[in-house]
């Protein structure tokens, strides 16, 4: 599952570090290579020489070790695996993350890496509720870092609620969904009350591991080297979704059209100008876990794009012989053997937006649509295109759900909260 690949393992100091040495044992005998690092607290939980056994590597413990620099410096450290693991990432450690400190070897290594991280959070409860942590947490998502667990139990510390880190196969399950690998089934993590917004906004965790496939904003095509055929679509609600699917911890690859939005972090961003390379990018990043189409493509593209500029050389004015592009969403849909379990669409609709979006869910195949109204009727002032405002109807399995009128960011926060409960019941969890 993991062959080929190499992982850092940063253990923090606290009570679950023991478990280190189980997450040690599953990767190597899932094919991964594994190199420690422990931090100065950590040996207090877990000896080196057990880790060192395992993985069959020298363990790494001192920013100043000079043995340690000269054989590998920390710069190269940081960058010498596939992904940086943190588990378990105490609370000092997040906050050294999210603020960038660099005081010891473990905060030096994040803060060098150009590699995506994973952390497994464990602290006692209350630390974990601390406003402070839930701050250095949201930072943290926001700079692309995943996140697995915690969950919630009995405390070492006596305690209950969320804290306990998850569990080494829970782990390793991210680890595989991060790494591109099909991934194994995972519990859900324990949702926290604390994070969930009006509209229950996405569980913490709720996508950890999972590959979550976005396309967004307009297709151009062109007609000559300076002209092309466009629409109204700002990319804004596609990008929302990018953020709200990688803040519920999914690896996230978002095909783009046209779009000034600037590149969200922590998110694979895949720029194209054409439907048809919207649709070749599209293939190229299966398989994917969910698929949210909420690009605006261009039905249509001209026949024959011409080879220099046209010119208005008083004769009659040319024909735009159009032909259809290819129906990305239908395909995929369909796909003979890369259908992603979780299929959504989205309706611009300008009349009877829930009949005719139920028509469309059925036309192309999909498990959820998601329409809105972009007519100028639609309530939301300018109209809902290029507006940071949406109202949508969800068309599912279960039926039709109205969700209030809600800024962007709230509309994708509210959906990909549904598409991650929805994934789970049709996987049968
Ligand atoms: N879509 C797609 N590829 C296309 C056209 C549409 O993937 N060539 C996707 C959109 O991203 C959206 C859904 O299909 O998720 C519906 O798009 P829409 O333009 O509303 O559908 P059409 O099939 O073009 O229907 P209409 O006749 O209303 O234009």
């Amino acid at each position: 599952m993991l062959q080929g690949r190499s992982i850092l393992l940063i253990v923090g100091g606290g009570i679950a570090a023991y478990k280190s040495a189980e997450l040690v044992r599953l990767i190597s005998k899932s094919g991964g290579a594994v190199r420690v690092l422990l931090t100065k607290a950590a040996r207090e939980f877990v000896t080196p020489l057990t880790l060192a056994s395992l993985s069959g590597e020298k363990v790494y413990e001192d920013l100043f070790s000079l043995t340690d620099e000269t054989e590998m410096g920390h710069i190269e450290l940081s960058r010498s695996a596939d992904l940086v693991v943190v588990a378990p990432a105490t609370a000092d450690l997040m906050a050294k993350a999210a603020n960038g400190l660099a005081n010891d070897l473990a905060s030096t290594t994040l803060l060098a890496t150009d590699k995506r991280v994973l952390m497994a959070p464990a602290m006692n409860v209350r630390m974990w509720l601390h406003p402070a942590t839930q701050r250095n947490l949201s930072t943290l998502r926001r700079d692309g870092t995943a996140i697995v667990g915690p969950n919630e139990g009995d405390m070492a510390c006596g305690e209950f609620g969320p804290g306990r880190m998850a569990e080494p196969v829970e782990i390793l399950a991210a680890i595989s969904g991060l790494l591109g690998g099909k991934g194994i089934p995972m519990p859900a993590p324990a949702p926290i009350p604390e994070l969930s917004g009006p509209h229950g906004v996405t569980a913490s965790g709720a996508l950890t591991g999972k590959h979550v496939l976005i396309t967004a904003g307009p297709t151009h095509e062109p007609i000559d080297p300076v002209r092309y055929i466009a629409n109204r679509s700002s990319g804004k609600q596609g990008y929302a979704l990018a953020e709200a699917a990688r803040d519920a911890g999914a690896r996230v690859t978002l095909v783009s059209g046209p779009v000034t939005l600037p590149p969200p972090p922590g998110v694979t961003l895949v720029r194209v100008e054409t439907a048809r390379e919207m649709d070749e990018a599209v293939e190229a990043a299966l398989p994917a876990d969910i698929a949210i189409f909420a690009a605006a493509v261009a039905d249509w593209r001209t026949k024959a794009e011409a080879g220099q500029k046209l010119k208005k050389d008083g004769k009659a004015i040319p024909p735009l012989e159009l032909t259809e592009n290819p129906d990305i969403l239908a395909r995929v849909s369909r796909h003979p053997a890369l259908r992603p379990r979780l299929v959504v669409g989205f309706a611009a609709e300008t009349e009877k937006v829930v009949d005719h979006a139920i028509a469309k869910k059925a036309r192309k195949g999909c498990d959820v649509i998601v329409a809105n109204d972009v007519s100028q009727e639609s309530g939301i002032a300018g109209g809902v295109m290029g507006s940071d405002r949406n109202r949508v109807h969800l068309i599912g399995p279960e039926g039709t759900e109205t969700l209030p009128e809600m800024s962007k960011s709230e509309v994708a926060a509210a959906l990909v909260a549904r598409f991650a409960a929805l994934f789970d019941r049709l996987a049968g969890k």
